[in-house]
């Protein structure tokens, strides 16, 4: 779900059914919209959101993902990352206002944004070690470089879900506000950015990111490589079934 105010478009994600989980279509059509977007001239500032009060979006789909092998892992990591890679590089602001859950896959896309914003009531994390899996979107890079490598070993270790003031306290949200006053803060700052030079954003965009050269690039795809790789393991399966059965998992370590 797209709308666009001046020069601004908020992309929404809308499976409220699931907690905005994205499946196979809904990934598939976010990625294809920032696609269009990075090329659009007139769209100058690009802020995510999910609908409804209750997510931002719960994760990458569980039961989609139980179902699949290493190499179909691999591909539904890959499409994340682009997405994400979307988000991070298109030369223009993008910016999460995070309404609720941001889990797992749906935390890294907020991380994957310029700026974030969160509700009072959001909630962070990545849950995934809880499956018998890992990140696959870019957590395991982007949550160290937006906090710290410790905070972010803590988060991902132990998938502790956090409130929203204490992912301000670390960096993982830029600011926090009332529920109610969160799409008019964050469309306050989106519109601000639409008053500036795009031009010189782009500029801005691509310098800050040469904080991120180095390995980045290498060390997302080695990401995404062992994602798929635990696909192979029997802890994956049983963690994904647990999730979806409604019971706790019980894994063997293999
Ligand atoms: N995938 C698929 N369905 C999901 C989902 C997900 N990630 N998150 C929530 N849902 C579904 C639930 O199964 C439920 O569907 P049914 O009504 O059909 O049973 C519906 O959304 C509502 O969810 P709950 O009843 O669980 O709502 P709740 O308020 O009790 O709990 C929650 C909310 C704590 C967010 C809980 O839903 C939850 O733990 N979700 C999973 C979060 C998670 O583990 N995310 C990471 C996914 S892995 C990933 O993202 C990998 C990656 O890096 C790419």
């Amino acid at each position: 779900m797209v709308a666009q105010d001046g020069g601004v478009v908020v992309v929404t994600i809308d499976r409220q059914d699931a907690l905005n989980a994205l499946d196979l279509p809904t990934l598939t059509a976010l990625r294809d919209r920032l696609h269009e977007l990075a090329g659009d001239a007139d769209a100058r500032v690009v802020v995510l959101t999910g609908a409804g009060e209750k997510a931002f979006a719960a994760g990458a789909d569980i039961k989609y993902m139980s179902g699949l092998g290493v190499d179909e892992a691999k591909e539904w990591g890959a499409l994340g990352h682009e997405a994400g890679r979307l988000l991070e590089t298109m030369p223009k602001p993008t910016i999460a206002a995070i309404n609720g859950f941001a889990l797992g896959g749906g935390c890294e896309l907020a991380l994957a944004c310029d700026l974030r914003y969160a509700a009072r009531t959001a909630k962070l994390g990545q849950p995934e070690i809880n499956l018998g899996i890992i990140p696959g979107w870019g957590g395991t890079q982007r949550l160290p470089r937006a906090t710290t490598l410790g905070y972010a070993k803590e988060l991902i270790f132990t998938g502790r879900v956090v409130e929203a003031e204490e992912a301000e306290r670390h960096g993982l949200v830029n600011a926090v506000f009332e529920p109610g006053e969160l799409i008019d803060k964050t469309m306050e700052t989106a519109r601000l950015l639409a008053t500036k030079s795009p031009v010189a954003l782009a500029a801005a965009k691509t310098a800050c990111n040469r904080a991120l050269q180095g390995a980045h690039g290498g060390n997302l795809a080695a990401e995404a490589e062992g994602f798929g790789e635990l696909f192979a393991s029997e802890d994956a399966k049983e963690g994904m079934t647990a999730f979806v059965e409604k019971r706790e998992p019980a894994f063997k370590g293999r």
